[in-house]
């Protein structure tokens, strides 16, 4: 008689001692095999966990006879008693660790070939491997609670806002380019030969427009495409939660998401986070932690030190500051007991983004009270600028001193690597804590060198602050936008911005963005046509549901909560996505493909 796999008794994973003595049926994975001679023991896993059975070729030998052709994720299915492990044997690392399995019938469901790597919580095999099996990849523990764990965000995040009110309405996936700063993903369209949709970066202007239909609260946990360079916290598509709210200032919109990640943190870490968020101007985030979403888990703040090292004879300094640049220090307490291997290390991977290089100085013990510098710069340094520098840094023997001179970006660009990486190379980060903080008073727009224009910091809907709309005719570029960024632990978890709802403010923002009426018409018609009709003012944020499951779950890359990701060349190795096309497809699309160098 077959074993009926569809009474399964609970998962393997939950079987507990409170089941002792009574007839289970259990079915999963064969995740590992023990041989001990008259008896075989394995580990059956499933979703919820791992059970150790047992099979005794005494009291069951056919058991114990299909236990002896059993291999590595073979699907089975048994019956067995649950029996208490006597207590020398007992597992408390194991969550079914105080019993067993004593099984009398198994049967194999389906067997398994041996699998390209072992299913198990360590990593062994290489991302490749792995995402090409990607099915496997996903049968290991950590992974499965990666994804079960991004469930339960996802449900307390639908909860929280149910109850708060807002409405999950469906935004279309094909459509026209709203821009959000990448590439757009195009569709060709078969109907309208010549003509293509996009894919949405963000549903920007439909939450947008939902304001103007009077939806008020708008809530929407949406898919998003975007073309662009990958990193560990980039996903071509990627998944938003998605906000969009009539009649409010920005306070409002801070207050709903702070309340939503407190639920969020509380229903998953059973964590009470402290609120409000503490606020962070755009302008001191860059001028001491020389990036627009600092990790303020750690110190290793930025120390501008440019007037002091004018004064130097250091070539790098000078010129640095006399093409209009900045210098900058970060002070490592203790520091100087970095050795000259490590140094130069840090200098190659810095010179690896850009920098000249790693100017240092250690702090060491000087005649009388005075410490002073060794090593590096340190005989560029007179009397006078170390101790300016001493005081401008707070640095004390023992400490070492790092400077960047540059313009201030790249000064900015240098010194935030560097900090991160010291804090995470000197175990300077505190595990279990959470640093949530708003990051507000961004600038409108930022100028482009390379092609000698303005863009918008965030997207051409936000609006000014409003004690800056004056500036919009006076001194645009001035303008501070009425923007907000989330930041959690250095990652910037979401951003929003109250929106422009005035036609001619948003024509005059398309304006200073080189936009002429022709193109703003033709790209965003539709947009200044509803906002002729009464359109309720607004704001919104968006946060990167990926980035807060991947927080929330401890892990560092955004591909271990996504079931099915791309690499960082945006390929789906297990799929083979994307490939060719036959050339039927093609000509029904009206396309051709252009000769590429080299055919
Ligand atoms: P923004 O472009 O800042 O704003 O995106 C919001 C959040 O989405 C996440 N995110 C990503 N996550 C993974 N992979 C990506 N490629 C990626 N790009 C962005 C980030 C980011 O903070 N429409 C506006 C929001 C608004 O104004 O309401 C928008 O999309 O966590």
């Amino acid at each position: 008689m077959p074993l009926p796999y569809n009474e399964r008794t609970c998962y393997c994973g939950d079987v507990s001692a409170q089941h002792a003595s009574q007839t289970v049926i259990l079915a999963g994975w064969v995740h590992t095999r023990r041989d001990h001679g008259g008896v075989i023991f394995i580990n059956l896993r499933d979703r919820a966990g791992v059970v150790q059975l047992k099979f005794d070729s005494t009291s069951h030998p056919a058991a114990f006879k299909e236990a002896e052709k059993l291999r590595s994720e073979d699907c089975i299915v048994i019956r067995g008693d649950v029996l208490r492990r006597p207590d020398d044997m007992v597992n408390p690392n194991m969550k079914t660790g105080t019993i067993e399995i004593s099984v009398h019938e198994v049967e194999i469901l389906s067997p398994s070939e041996t699998p390209p790597f072992e299913i198990s919580d360590k990593v062994e095999a290489n991302e490749e491997v792995r995402l090409r099996y990607r099915f496997l990849d996903l049968r290991r523990p950590p992974l499965q609670n990666a994804l079960i764990t991004r469930h339960r965000i996802t449900k307390a995040i639908r909860d929280y806002f149910d109850r708060e009110n807002f409405i999950e309405i469906e935004t279309p996936f094909l459509t026209k380019s709203t821009p959000e700063g990448a590439r757009d993903f195009l569709v060709p369209s078969r109907v309208q030969r010549g003509n293509f949709y996009a894919l949405p970066q963000s549903p920007q202007l439909f939450k947008q427009l939902l304001m103007m239909s009077g939806f008020d609260r708008y809530v929407q946990i949406v898919r998003c495409f975007r073309d662009e360079d990958l990193r560990a916290d980039r996903q071509p598509e990627f998944t938003q939660l998605d906000i969009e709210m009539s009649f409010v200032k920005p306070a409002d919109i801070m207050h709903v998401c702070e309340g939503f990640l407190a639920h969020v943190m509380q229903v998953i870490h059973g964590v009470e986070i402290s609120r409000p968020f503490p606020r962070m101007t755009y302008q001191d985030a860059l001028r001491e932690y020389g990036i627009d979403r600092p990790d303020t888990r750690y110190d290793l703040k930025l120390k501008d030190v440019t007037d002091s090292a004018r004064k130097m004879e250091f070539k790098v300094f000078t010129s640095a500051v006399e093409q209009g640049g900045v210098v900058r220090a970060i002070r490592v307490p203790g520091g100087s007991d970095m050795s000259r291997k490590e140094t130069d290390a840090l200098a190659d991977d810095l010179r690896g983004i850009g920098a000249g290089g790693l100017p240092l100085v250690k702090v060491v013990a000087g005649d009388g009270d005075q410490p002073t510098f060794q090593t590096g710069i340190a005989k560029f340094c007179s009397p006078e600028t170390t101790a300016e520098l001493i005081a401008a840094t707070s640095a004390e023997v023992g400490d070492i001193l790092f400077f960047a001179a540059d313009s201030e970006s790249k000064v900015c660009k240098y010194l935030s690597w560097l900090r991160e990486v010291i804090a995470k190379r000197r175990g300077l980060i505190p595990k279990g804590a959470w640093n949530f903080l708003w990051i507000v008073d961004f600038p409108m727009f930022e100028y482009n060198a390379d092609d000698g224009r303005y863009y918008a910091v965030h997207h051409p809907f936000t609006a000014p602050r409003d004690e800056d709309v004056p500036l919009l005719d006076s001194d645009p570029y001035k303008c501070r936008a009425n923007a907000y960024d989330v930041v959690l632990n250095g990652i910037e978890l979401g951003g929003g911005s109250i929106r422009i709802h005035r036609c001619e403010v948003q024509q005059k923002v398309f304006k200073l963005l080189e936009l002429s009426p022709e193109e703003q018409q033709l790209k965003f018609g539709f947009l200044l046509e509803a906002l002729k009709y009464g359109p309720p003012p607004h704001g919104g944020i968006a946060f990167g549901l990926d980035r807060v499951a991947m927080l929330l779950s401890g892990l560092d890359n955004i591909r271990d909560t996504i079931a099915f990701p791309k690499t960082t060349s945006a390929q789906c190795l297990m799929t083979e996505a994307p490939s060719s096309v036959a050339t039927a497809q093609l000509d029904e699309l009206g396309l051709k493909l252009a000769a590429q160098p080299g055919d």
